[in-house]
C-alpha cells in the first residue's frame, strides 16, 4: 500500500456526527487559511455521484454492490484525489476503501480479502495519510439518543445486527491499521470533539 501524504479520510457509523466533524475540521482549516479540498464517497466526481445514486437506491447483488463502490472510487481517485494532491492540496474525504472493507467485507461479509481484491485497481495502492474515525457504536449513537430515525438509503434500513458488524469491522480495522487510524471518541459536546481531532492531526504534521 502507498501511503498518500496530505490525504485524510473519515470513517464510522451512520449517525455519530462524521458530516458535522468533517464540516467543523473545514471551518478551522478556512480559518486559519490552511488550502483544502472536501470531497466524499460514494461521489466526488459528476460519474461518481450518479453511482452513488444508483447503489443507495437500487436492491442488487453484493457483488455488484462492492464493484459499483470501487467503479465510483476509481474516478474519484484519478480525476480528483491524486490530481489535488499533486498540486499540493490537503484532500479531506468523507469515507473510502475502509467504508467497504467494513460495509462490505464485515457486514455484507465478503471478507476483506475480496473486498481488497475487488478494489487493487481502482485505488492503485493509494491509501490515506490518516483516517478518522468517529469510535461510537451505533446503537447508541446521537442520532438514536435523539430518537431521530431517518432512513435515508439502503445501508441505513439495514437492521441493528448489519451495524454492529460494521461497527466490529472499523474497530478490527483501526487495530490492523493502528499506524494511520486516528480514533475519536465523539463527546457531547462536538467542539471537544472537533478539537481532539484538530490536536490529533496537528501533532501529526497533517495540518498545522
Ligand atoms: P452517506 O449518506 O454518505 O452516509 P453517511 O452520511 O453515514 O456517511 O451514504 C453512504 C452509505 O454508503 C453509508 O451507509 C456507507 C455506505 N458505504 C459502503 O457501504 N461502502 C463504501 O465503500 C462507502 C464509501 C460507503
Amino acid at each position: 500500500m502507498k501511503i498518500i501524504k496530505g490525504f485524510i479520510t473519515f470513517e464510522g457509523c451512520e449517525g455519530v456526527g462524521k458530516s458535522t466533524q468533517v464540516r467543523m475540521l473545514t471551518e478551522y482549516l478556512t480559518s486559519t487559511n490552511q488550502d483544502f479540498i472536501l470531497t466524499r464517497e460514494p461521489g466526488g466526481t459528476p460519474l461518481a455521484e450518479k453511482i452513488r445514486e444508483l447503489i443507495l437506491t437500487n436492491e442488487m447483488d453484493i457483488y455488484c454492490e462492492a464493484n459499483l463502490f470501487a467503479a465510483a472510487r476509481s474516478d474519484h481517485i484519478n480525476k480528483v484525489i491524486l490530481p489535488a494532491v499533486q498540486r499540493g492540496k490537503l484532500v479531506i474525504c468523507d469515507r473510502y476503501l475502509d467504508s467497504s472493507l467494513a460495509y462490505q467485507g464485515y457486514a455484507r461479509q465478503l471478507g476483506q480479502e475480496t473486498v481488497l481484491n475487488i478494489n487493487k485497481y481502482a485505488v492503485e495502492n493509494c491509501m490515506p495519510q490518516a483516517t478518522v474515525f468517529l469510535d461510537m457504536n451505533p446503537e447508541h449513537s446521537w442520532r438514536k439518543q435523539k430518537g431521530k430515525v431517518i432512513l435515508n438509503d439502503r445501508m441505513e434500513k439495514e437492521d441493528n445486527a448489519f451495524h454492529q458488524a460494521v461497527y466490529k469491522g472499523f474497530l478490527d480495522l483501526s487495530k490492523k491499521y493502528s499506524s494511520r487510524y486516528i480514533n475519536i471518541i465523539p463527546q457531547k459536546d462536538k467542539l471537544l470533539t472537533s478539537q481532539s481531532i484538530i490536536d490529533e492531526l496537528r501533532k501529526r504534521g497533517i495540518i498545522t
